[in-house]
C-alpha cells in the first residue's frame, strides 16, 4: 500500500506499532497476521477483504479480526479500542483492523459515501505543484486536450490555457472493473492526503449495485459534501466553472444540464469524439445509474490510471 496516504495520525500510530515490535499498520487501519482478544459482538461468513466494510456498518461494530475458521469468518468486535491493543500472530492467513472514529480519511478500512458526477474541462486542483507528495502533479493539458502543459499553466477557467486531458475518462479494465478520476473530500484529511490517492469504490444502490470502480482523486471542490466523491464523467454536466465552453465550445450550460448533463447515450454524440467514449461509459458499464451511493476504500493506485495522470503518490 506504498502509495496510500498516511495521515499524521495513522503516522503517529505507525510510529508507536514500532516502538512496540507489533502489529505492522502500514499507515493503514488495517493489519495481516494480528488478531484483539475477545469483545466479540458478532461474526459472518465472509471473506477478508469484505470484514472491514461489514464492521463499518455493523452498528456497535469499532474492531475486528477475520480468521480462516469455517471457511472464512469475520469476528466484529465491540467497545473502546486502542490499535496498540492488537497483537501479532503466527497465523499469516489473519486480518484485524479497527474504525477510525472521527471519519479519518487516512485510514484503510472501508467507509460509506456518495458520488455526484461532472465534466467542467478545468484544470483539476492536483495539477499544482505542492499539493501533496507526489512524482509529478497530474498532468493537464492544452486546448486540444492531448498536448501536457506545464504545471504553472492557468486554468482554461481562470482565463489560462490548461485544461482536463482527454484520457482522464472513465473506462473498463478488466474483470468488468471500471476506472476512472474523481475529485473528493474526505473529513480528517485534505488535498495532501487525497491527491492522486486511489479509492476502490463499490456502488451500493442503483442498477450498478455491487459494481467496483477505481478511481484516482485528481481535484476537489468547495461544493463537496464529506465522503462524497465527484466522478469526471465526460457529458455529466459542467457544474459551476464550464470551462467546456472555451475548450470545445460546448454551449454556456454545457452539454445537456448544468448539473447532470446529457440524459441518453444518444446525448453523448454533442461532445467532441476525444472524449464522447467517457461520456457513452454513464449509459453502458455505469447502466445510467444516478449519482450511486457506495462505500469506498483506499488502493494502491493501479498503473491503468498513473500512465494517464502521471501523477504517483511517494507517501
Ligand atoms: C472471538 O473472536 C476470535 C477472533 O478474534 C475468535 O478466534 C474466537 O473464536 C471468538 N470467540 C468466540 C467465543 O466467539
Amino acid at each position: 500500500m506504498a502509495n496510500t496516504q498516511i495521515s499524521s495520525l495513522c503516522l503517529a500510530i505507525f510510529l508507536l506499532d514500532l516502538a512496540n515490535g507489533a502489529v505492522n499498520w502500514n499507515g493503514n487501519n488495517w493489519a495481516m497476521k494480528c488478531d484483539f482478544n475477545g469483545n466479540n459482538l458478532s461474526n459472518v461468513k465472509i471473506s477478508s477483504d469484505k470484514c472491514g466494510g461489514k464492521c463499518a456498518e455493523t452498528s456497535g461494530c469499532t474492531h475486528f479480526t477475520w480468521t480462516n475458521y469455517n471457511g472464512g469468518t469475520c469476528w466484529m468486535k465491540s467497545g473502546n479500542v486502542s490499535p496498540n491493543d492488537a497483537f501479532e500472530t503466527s497465523d499469516s492467513s489473519m486480518v484485524c483492523g479497527y474504525m477510525e472514529t472521527s471519519g479519518g480519511g487516512g485510514g484503510g478500512g472501508s467507509q460509506s459515501g456518495k458520488t455526484t458526477r461532472y465534466w467542467d474541462c478545468c484544470k483539476p486542483s492536483c495539477s499544482w505543484n505542492d499539493k501533496a507528495a507526489v512524482t509529478r502533479p497530474v498532468k493537464s493539458c492544452a486546448k486540444n486536450g492531448i498536448d501536457v502543459l506545464g504545471v504553472n499553466e492557468k486554468s482554461g477557467c481562470d482565463g489560462g490555457p490548461s485544461y482536463t486531458c482527454n484520457n482522464q475518462i472513465p473506462f473498463v479494465g478488466g474483470n468488468n472493473v471500471a476506472y476512472g478520476f474523481a475529485a473528493a473530500n474526505i473529513p480528517g484529511s485534505n488535498e495532501r492526503g487525497w491527491c492522486c490517492a486511489c479509492y476502490e469504490l463499490t456502488f451500493t444502490s442503483g442498477p450498478v449495485n455491487g459494481q467496483k470502480m477505481v478511481v484516482q482523486v485528481t481535484n476537489t471542490g468547495g461544493d463537496l459534501g464529506a465522503n462524497h466523491f465527484d466522478l469526471q464523467i465526460p457529458g455529466g454536466g459542467v457544474g459551476i466553472f464550464n470551462g467546456c465552453q472555451s475548450q470545445w465550445n460546448a454551449p454556456a450550460n454545457g452539454w445537456g444540464d448544468r448539473y447532470g448533463g446529457v440524459s441518453s447515450i444518444e446525448g453523448c454524440n454533442d461532445l467532441p469524439a476525444a472524449i464522447r467514449e467517457g461520456c457513452k461509459w454513464r449509459f453502458v458499464w455505469f447502466k445510467n445509474a444516478d449519482n450511486p451511493t457506495m462505500t469506498f476504500r483506499p488502493v494502491t493506485c493501479p498503473s491503468e490510471l498513473t500512465s494517464k495522470s502521471g501523477c504517483i503518490r511517494t507517501q
